[in-house]
């Protein structure tokens, strides 16, 4: 079954073909970052206006990709939500009409579940159960995953998630939009030893996040070392490592406790933050300990991107099930 997906749900417009006999065969991918930069953040309605002028010319080169043409797609697989709902809307009236318009059927895709099987598509998949921890711009999640379809939410966020404050923390440093990948690129040149940012909820049991008190200790320090309204690159670089470490470490403790928890050995990251290079390698170390494995995407698979709506509706259809003439978009949608 070739499934050619399509994902709308925020800042990238990402189309996908995936064969059920031979994997993935063509994605391609939009990027409106650099539009939405000069805002400081994703700008819905531009979001909207530029997926409707990107989607067609991408649907066509992803089957040019593939060698295909369009008689030889047996579904379309869009995301349904959550996300903005202008650009979930041009993803699913689009995905829905191709649908209709090549006599295939159709079926509307979790975003999260998209990012949580992304992880399948690489060479050594996890095989159920295992542990997934899901952190993106919007979600942070643990969840412990039995099948397709089977999640129990193990504890996730009470405010704001993992890369929101990663994006919010880069804000307050001066950085571009979205921060999360300069933060982490800073970071680099920090000494992580000069601050030390709380671990926010470890100290108690539970698998629950909250980021929104380290959101406020960032711009704590940040506006205490201020020099005449300037904050000096080195010292700027030395936050961005603190507060990489701490959310890292505060990541690491719960998927270690999740793990214990459950009595699972397999821990999938997926979602933007999942391509934090720190925090892949903090939970090599902690898995090895547990006698655990860990398993990820390639970083173009962590963040949006077709491939994974393809894959995730590729394995909802196997399964049966289709979306029927609904044009579904739910910027709300418990997974
Ligand atoms: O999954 P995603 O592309 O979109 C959502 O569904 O939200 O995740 C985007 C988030 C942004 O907050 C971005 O700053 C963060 O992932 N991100 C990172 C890294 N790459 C992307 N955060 C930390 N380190 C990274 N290397
Ligand atoms: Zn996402």
């Amino acid at each position: 079954m070739k499934v050619l997906g399509i994902e709308t749900s925020c800042d990238e417009t990402g189309v996908a073909i995936y064969d059920s006999e031979h994997g993935l065969l063509a994605d391609t991918l939009y990027s409106q970052v650099k539009m939405h930069a000069e805002y400081g953040g994703v700008v819905p309605e531009l979001a909207s206006r530029d997926h409707i002028r990107k989607l067609l010319p991408l649907v066509s080169e992803t089957l040019k990709e593939a060698n295909l043409s369009s008689q030889d797609i047996d579904a379309v697989a869009y995301t349904a939500g959550p996300g903005l709902i202008g650009a979930l809307m041009v993803g699913a009236s689009t995905g829905r009409a191709m649908a209709m318009a090549w006599g295939v059927p159709a079926i509307g895709v979790h975003h999260m579940e998209g990012h949580l099987l992304a992880p399948m598509l690489e060479e050594s998949p996890p095989v159920f159960p295992f542990v997934a921890l899901l952190v993106s711009g919007g979600h942070t999640q643990l969840v412990k995953v039995t099948a397709i379809g089977q999640y129990e939410l193990l504890g996730e966020s009470l405010d704001d998630a993992a890369g929101e404050a990663f994006d919010k923390a880069a804000k307050m440093m001066g950085l571009d939009y979205p921060g999360g990948p300069l933060v982490a690129k800073l970071a680099e040149q920090g000494d992580r030893t000069r601050f030390r940012f709380p671990r926010p909820m470890t100290d108690r049991p539970g698998l629950d996040f909250s980021f929104s008190g380290l959101k406020t200790f960032t711009l704590n320090t940040v506006n205490d070392h201020k020099v005449d309204g300037v904050l000096a690159d080195q010292t700027r670089a030395d936050i961005a490592a603190a507060f990489e470490d701490a959310v890292v470490e505060t990541l690491t403790i719960k998927c270690k406790r999740a793990l214990q928890q459950t009595g699972l050995k397999q821990l999938i990251i997926a979602g933007g933050v999942s391509a934090n290079q720190r925090l892949r390698d903090r939970l090599e170390s902690m898995v090895a300990k547990e006698h655990a494995a860990l398993f990820y995407a390639r970083p173009k698979f962590c963040t949006d991107n077709g491939a994974m709506i393809a894959y995730a509706g590729c394995q909802r259809l196997l399964a049966g099930q289709s979306s029927d003439l609904v044009i579904e978009a739910k910027p709300r949608w418990a997974m």
